[in-house]
């Protein structure tokens, strides 16, 4: 896309130092220190490379999609499209199946009323699991009790792993869909999705994946994943708020309803009734997010242009980091042991508040998440009030875990006392 300015990080090594030039926020002063950015998982940061194609858009496309016959609504429908397809591309879907979205709460909202309506009656189950975010609960409850449905819950183990026994038991032949996360945002836990989905599919049972926390760190296909359903959010890869995906199968895209309803989504409007466009425009109603759309499949370009692998194989490095040196900390326990994970450290030390040790690190330039990160009933289960959630991405060092680790410490010896 000629928006685009050049990718400065392609380079064969990975050069985190250049990297991180390229974000400018990295380099600010918090409390008089060098922000150490570790709430990755909650929103990551944004490269020139997005933020200058955000100007550029203004600068030299801003107009309506769809509409116009004038040279820049004309590029502006250009220019979303191929969006639209660059997006495809990467999870390797079709174009008429890649729907814009505000996010990925938007997403899962659209296939609960969407999907929900059509397919889900009376007596009906829905299968989550207990590691939800509640953008990946609220929903389905809300439908199920709209359609007197019932919501079926898939319970995990003591290190943040489904109990992939119970969910054998929990499908049957009520079961309208399974929803559930394929990177979980408070424990990190990567799930066996394709397992979900094989025995999921033997019922002819279809499946959503909530992918906002997945497709920051690794490569998704969905048609060798063969899922019916993947929702994701564009600011937790490096483009804007406001953005996100939902890619559905077209064989169920084509039977749903349309979601919200007005201009860009109708074929024929007459006052007494009207008729939909097929999708994806079905479920865009409105003018959508141009400059988010457009940017967005930049994001992805200077994802691509770093590379998915040099991504993941960085990430594991902080992660495997933190959780070594963050564990050997007297009284510190890790919430979230599953055997796989993504970049995400939530922990707890013995005696303090959560909120306490995150005002601490504040004040040390350290950005972390405090709370239930969205995750009631996880720490509900756990008995605990909430977590540290350190998140990683690619453009964080070694250093900065290290500065991590001492200002735990720091906050263990100041709260103690
Ligand atoms: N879901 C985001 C998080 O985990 C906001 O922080």
């Amino acid at each position: 896309m000629d928006t685009m300015v050049k990718n400065k990080a392609i380079s064969k090594e990975f050069d985190v130092e250049s990297i991180r030039k390229e974000f400018p926020i990295l380099s600010v002063k918090v409390h008089g220190r060098p922000l150490v950015y570790f709430d990755n998982a909650a929103s990551s940061q944004k490269p020139l490379f997005v933020i200058k194609a955000i100007e550029k858009y203004y600068e030299t496309v801003n107009s309506n999609v769809h509409r116009g016959v004038h040279h820049l609504s004309s590029l502006a429908t250009d220019q979303f499209e191929a969006a639209r397809k660059t997006i495809a591309t990467h999870i390797n879907a079709n174009i008429d199946e890649v729907i814009f979205t505000r996010g990925t709460t938007e997403a899962i909202n659209l296939v609960a009323y969407s999907f929900g309506e059509v397919f889900v009656k009376e007596g009906d189950e829905i299968i989550i699991s207990h590691m939800e975010h509640h953008s990946n609960i609220v929903p389905w409850q809300i439908l199920c009790q709209r359609k007197k449905a019932v919501l079926k819950v898939i319970p995990i183990t003591e290190s943040g792993e489904l109990r992939m026994d119970e969910y054998k038991k929990l499908l049957s032949s009520k079961t309208k869909l399974v929803a559930v996360a394929h990177v979980s945002n408070s424990l990190g836990t990567i799930n066996p999705v394709e397992e979900i989905i094989a025995l999921a599919h033997a019922k002819n049972i279809p499946v959503l994946l909530d992918g906002a926390q997945a497709v920051p760190h690794m490569k998704i296909d969905v048609k060798k994943l063969d899922v019916d359903f993947y929702c994701f959010s564009g600011h937790k890869i490096y483009a804007p708020t406001g953005i996100g995906i939902l890619f559905g199968k077209e064989k169920w895209l084509k039977q749903m309803v349309p979601f919200q309803s007005g201009g860009e989504m109708i074929k024929e409007v007459k006052l007494e009734a009207s008729t939909y466009q097929d999708p994806p425009l079905r479920f865009e109603a409105g003018t959508p997010h141009i400059e988010g759309s457009i940017v967005l499949a930049t994001a992805i370009d200077y994802m691509n242009n770093i590379g998915l692998d040099a991504i993941a194989k960085q990430e594991q490095k902080l992660l495997d980091y933190a959780t070594e040196k963050l564990s050997a900390i007297n009284g510190l326990k890790i919430v979230g042991q599953a055997k796989h994970k993504a970049p995400v450290v939530a922990f707890n030390i013995e005696g303090l508040h959560p909120y306490d040790v995150g005002v601490i690190l504040d004040q040390l330039g350290i950005a972390v998440r405090t709370g239930h990160h969205c995750t009631q009933p996880i720490m509900d289960l756990y008995g605990i009030p909430g977590t540290v959630r350190a998140s990683f991405s690619f453009y964080n060092t070694i250093e900065e875990i290290d500065v991590l680790v001492a200002g735990v410490k720091k906050a263990i010896d100041m709260l103690k006392k």
